[in-house]
């Protein structure tokens, strides 16, 4: 409270309680990942609703091949410099792989951690074996937003980045995990790789938000990796992606033309220089 919001910044941040009413008014949720201080600020500038500072930071900012690899530091280093960029957003880091498997004295920790970074929520893969630990994260004041589908840490277990859902027996156990979650005391929901018609299934029978990444037009909300739709990678373009830019292009034409001018002798000219 208290501080001046600069010109071009939101005024108002979402809380918590906002996400179910955005649901109740049919208002779809806009979230993006940001991990840094600078896209932090850069996003703070937009009207997106929420960001995510997501695992799959292992593998965009670190070169990982999975999100197995992000630890608790990790998050913890970048959740912190996103909410010093982004001072009135809402922000969910995310619980890394392995935090919620380790009894409730490790998974308090961690969510510990990750809350003292300023986030506002957490956000933890799957609810198998796993939802009394949610309910009692819940409970000890701190919001979680659920995720199910393509659960990313599981990679090695779905053989792959792979659309989970596709039969009727893992579809009803989707199901079944999302009403679960929602019991729990979830406060939005991931529905990440599904096919459309179960994001569908699973929209209609909750009423906490459902937020899509490739699951579909029919979920409450939609997110994307910040890197994937600003095409910072131009050969990375999975079904559900779309370029919002020519990140990649962007940048190495503004970096070339900065050599080539000093190659040149074009740059510095007088007025970029202290006499
Ligand atoms: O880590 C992440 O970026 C995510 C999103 C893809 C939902 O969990």
């Amino acid at each position: 409270m208290g501080h001046p919001v600069p010109a071009g910044q939101r005024e108002e941040a979402l809380n918590t309680l906002d996400f179910a009413k955005r649901k109740a008014a049919n208002d779809p949720i806009a979230m993006v990942t940001c991990y840094d201080y600078w896209s932090a600020q850069v996003l703070n500038r937009t009207n997106v609703d929420c960001l995510l500072v997501g695992d799959s930071l292992a593998m965009v900012m670190h070169g990982f091949d999975s999100t197995v690899h992000a630890t608790i530091d990790m998050m913890a280093l970048h959740a912190a410099a996103v909410r010093r960029g982004a001072p009135n957003a809402y922000i969910v880091g995310d619980m890394p792989f392995l935090t919620m498997r380790r009894g409730q004295g490790c998974a308090m920790d961690a969510v510990q951690t990750l809350m003292r970074t300023g986030v506002n929520a957490v956000k933890v893969e799957g609810e198998a074996g796993q939802a009394d630990l949610i309910a009692h994260i819940v409970e000890s004041g701190v919001p979680v937003m659920g995720h199910l589908g393509l659960t990313p840490q599981s990679v090695h277990a779905f053989g792959g980045h792979r659309i989970q859902g596709r039969n009727a027996n893992q579809a009803a156990q989707i199901l079944d995990s999302a009403k679960r979650l929602q019991q729990a005391g979830c406060f939005a929901l991931v529905l990440e790789c599904t096919p459309r018609h179960l994001a569908r299934r699973i929209t209609e029978a909750l009423a906490i938000p459902t937020i899509g990444i490739g699951a579909g037009p029919d979920t409450d909300g939609q997110v994307l990796v910040l890197q994937d739709m600003l095409g910072m990678d131009p050969e990375f373009k999975p079904k559900f992606l779309r370029h919002y830019a020519d990140g990649c292009n962007m940048i190495r034409s503004a970096v070339d033309r900065f050599a080539q001018d000093i190659r040149a002798g074009s740059f510095p000219t007088k007025t970029e220089f202290y006499a």
